[in-house]
């Protein structure tokens, strides 16, 4: 699974042959210059994923649905359909808990889930943590995905949780299980798609950067910047021409006019 914000992103992502496909919150912090994930409303969400369903032919397609937008079951519903008529098949929420009660309420409708424990950004405010050190807070982990599985979450994404509790938890439910900072035993990843480029001056511990398009991106804009200048951009194979016969016509009609 990898994010994606727009249609070219989608489409390139389709023909490398990803399964599934995320509309994420980190669209605020990656994309729109928010501060926060907390910032990005379901406008947003919903205007990214109409760009990224117009480019997805068979990944599965998840949004995110934002924060304070699935607090009460009818808030949910709502924020549900309107992401599910923008294009996703899916849409995630984070958080367990409570949460638990309007994700079987939803699943009961027939809408996709796909739950989010551990590091919820949403929730715990853009300060990430790793959630399942302790054995009391392993246990609440590893319950807590069997609940969501219960109340009907089709997948579910284990966010910066230590590697052997992430294990445990996709021994114990029949669900897949995507990881991100949680180690390689989950049945798949997630990854952000500006880190897996190296778009972003940050390098996060759980993540890896396959290829350096940041320093890629301002080679290409300096280059640009220095070929205009010397004119050698645009070069002879990128213009158009009239012929002389026509450009002294045009210049005497100038003349005429003038
Ligand atoms: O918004 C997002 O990109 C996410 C992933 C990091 C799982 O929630």
């Amino acid at each position: 699974m990898l994010t994606a914000y727009d249609f070219p992103t989608a489409v390139l992502e389709e023909e490398a042959g990803v399964d599934c496909i995320l509309v994420g919150d980190s669209v605020g912090t990656n994309i729109l210059g928010y501060e926060s994930e907390r910032d990005v409303t379901l406008a947003d969400i919903s205007h990214h994923l109409k760009a990224v369903a117009r480019g997805v032919k068979s990944a599965l397609l998840i949004a995110d649905l934002p924060f304070g937008t699935a607090d009460t079951y009818e808030k949910a519903l709502e924020s549900s359909d309107k992401l599910l008529s923008s294009g996703a098949d899916c849409v995630k929420i984070e958080g367990w808990g409570e949460k638990r009660v309007i994700i079987n309420a939803l699943a009961d409708k027939g809408v996709t889930i796909c739950a989010h424990i551990g590091y919820n950004p949403q929730i715990h405010d853009g300060k990430p943590r790793t959630f399942g050190k302790t054995a009391c807070q392993a246990v609440t982990l590893i319950k807590s995905a069997v609940e969501l599985e219960k109340a009907g979450a089709s997948l579910i994404v284990l966010e910066k949780i230590p590697c052997e509790i992430a294990q445990l938890i996709s021994k114990t439910v029949r669900i897949p299980t995507i990881g991100i900072g949680s180690g390689p035993f989950c049945d798949g990843q997630v990854l952000v798609i500006a880190d897996l480029l190296g778009m972003t001056p940050k390098v996060f511990k759980h993540a890896k950067a396959y290829a350096q398009l940041r320093r890629e991106y301002i080679k290409s804009v300096e280059s640009y910047i220095e070929e205009v200048g010397k004119r050698v951009f645009p070069g002879a194979e990128n213009c158009s021409h009239v012929g002389a016969d026509d450009l002294e016509e045009i210049e005497n009609l100038l003349k005429r006019e003038s």
